[in-house]
């Protein structure tokens, strides 16, 4: 392969013939390709659209899970999702939830956090005292970019000065907070940040208070930050712990002491805490993706959020008290309902119509519920049945399509592993052998079954 200069200056056309001149078979891998284009040119033009040097579509899985019942309400809840058992798990959750209140949700805060990055050599305390007067200044030297905003109950709700010169010389920060009600609002904080940076510049240059040196400025950078602490939601669920065991493989009590020690564990552990947390974003992700937000935000805000005070830890607590167990989830979640992909992609819209239409504080309840569900269930089955169970059911369904298994053969071999270790291998053998017998002669042994 060669560097390519204005490729991006490429027909779709003509980067699929770039792309798939260095394939094997280059004709096999434009069906490929093409194989996953919309039927509807109009559709598929709009995926194109969404981002750059787009040559198909990749399919997710879009699932849905049932009866999660939060604040009262029903919901049905889309999840975009690759890996089996997430929506499983989910359903099974909420299922257990429905019968004993269901999920309890509290919006804490939905502030966001932008930033003015800029290094200045002069007296800080000059600065400082200016500030209040500058802070009128940016708030009304953006009005208009703040007007629509304004109208929906948004803007700009505080702007304070950071002096980090101790951590790199003559670093300073405009460090703002917003509200953006439905819209995730990355745009208009940005545009508001590189408008403070203009009016800052502005300001330093000509107000006869600062010397020669101060009217110097560098701006760094301006960005809104993905770390936001106080855009906050709270999910919990709670029961008498009484009505907790829903097997016959343990006791209220046992369970209690297995779920609150594995919570311990995950606070206390980094290495738990991790794919502890990752069990949570399996639920979170699933349906940011399918909400059409950034998952990648939601991601880096998380695991910000749950080192917060040094050590990376659980982002679900537990507490176990007076015969009550309540179990909940803080997470940040800066979500949008409007703006972005929301009103374009057509299964944003649809799953967002599947959510009965949510404004931004519903949905970062319905998220956090599916997070603090997923959890659930897969701290339930670690500390009880072990989670290769469930996960075994779908492998073993993955392998069989692999092997292009007929339905038939599929009941068939449910049944024969139904109590056995899953391995490919173990699958193709038991596959290889049904296929060459007929039926009366596979014996329940056929397979061979392997770790
Ligand atoms: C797998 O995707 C997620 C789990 O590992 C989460 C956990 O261990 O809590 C099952």
């Amino acid at each position: 392969m060669q560097p390519i200069k204005g490729f991006s200056k490429l027909s779709k056309a003509g980067k699929i013939e770039w792309v798939t001149r260095f394939f094997q078979d280059p004709e096999a891998a434009y069906t490929t390709l093409s194989g996953y284009w919309h039927h509807d040119a109009a559709t598929q033009k709009q995926h194109d659209e969404f981002i750059e040097n787009t040559l198909t579509n990749f399919y997710m899985p879009y699932g849905v899970a049932p009866n999660f019942l939060i604040n009262g309400k029903l919901y049905a809840i889309p999840m975009v999702i690759e890996e089996s058992s997430v929506v499983a798990a989910a359903s099974k959750s909420a299922a257990f939830w429905l019968n004993r209140g269901g999920f309890k949700t509290t919006v804490l805060s939905t502030k966001k956090i932008g930033q003015v990055h800029f290094i200045w050599h002069g007296d800080g305390d000059k600065l400082r005292a200016f500030m209040p007067e500058l802070e009128q200044k940016l708030i009304s030297g953006t009005q208009s970019l703040t007007a629509n905003m304004r109208k929906r109950g948004g803007g700009i709700t505080g702007i304070t000065l950071r002096d980090k010169t101790l951590d790199e010389p003559g670093y300073y920060q405009l460090h703002a907070t917003f509200e953006t009600r439905d819209a995730m609002g990355a745009n208009f904080i940005n545009s508001n940040l590189e408008e403070f940076a203009r009016i800052l510049r502005y300001e330093l240059e000509t107000d006869p208070r600062f010397t020669a040196t101060e009217r110097e400025l560098t701006v760094v950078m301006c960005i809104l930050s993905n770390y936001t602490p106080e855009c906050l939601v709270r999910c919990e669920v709670s029961c008498p712990i009484d009505q907790l065991a829903d097997g016959d493989d343990y006791t209220n009590e046992e369970f209690v002491e297995k779920f609150t020690r594995a919570i311990r564990i995950a606070t206390i552990e980094p290495y738990r805490a991790t794919t502890h947390n990752k069990g949570i974003m399996n639920g979170i992700d699933s349906v940011v993706l399918a909400t059409g937000n950034d998952f990648r935000a939601v991601e880096a805000c998380a695991h910000t959020y749950a080192a917060r005070d040094g050590q990376y830890r659980s982002l679900t607590r537990v507490d176990v008290s007076n015969g009550i167990f309540r179990f909940w989830l803080d997470i940040p979640l800066a979500l949008g309902t409007v703006g972005g992909l929301t009103g374009l992609h057509p299964m944003v819209k649809f799953s967002h119509e599947m959510l009965g239409n949510p404004n931004a504080e519903e949905l970062m309840q319905i998220t956090a519920a599916v997070g603090l569900a997923q959890n659930f269930a897969a701290v339930k089955s670690l500390v009880t049945t072990g989670i290769q169970k469930g996960h075994m059911k779908m492998h073993l369904l993955n392998i069989l399509n692999q092997l292009e298994a007929t339905e038939q053969e599929k009941e068939r071999a449910k049944i024969y592993f139904s109590d056995k270790v899953i391995s490919f291998q173990g699958v193709a053998s038991y596959m290889k052998k049904m296929r060459g017998m007929a039926d009366d002669e596979i014996s329940p042994d056929a397979g061979t079954a392997q770790a």
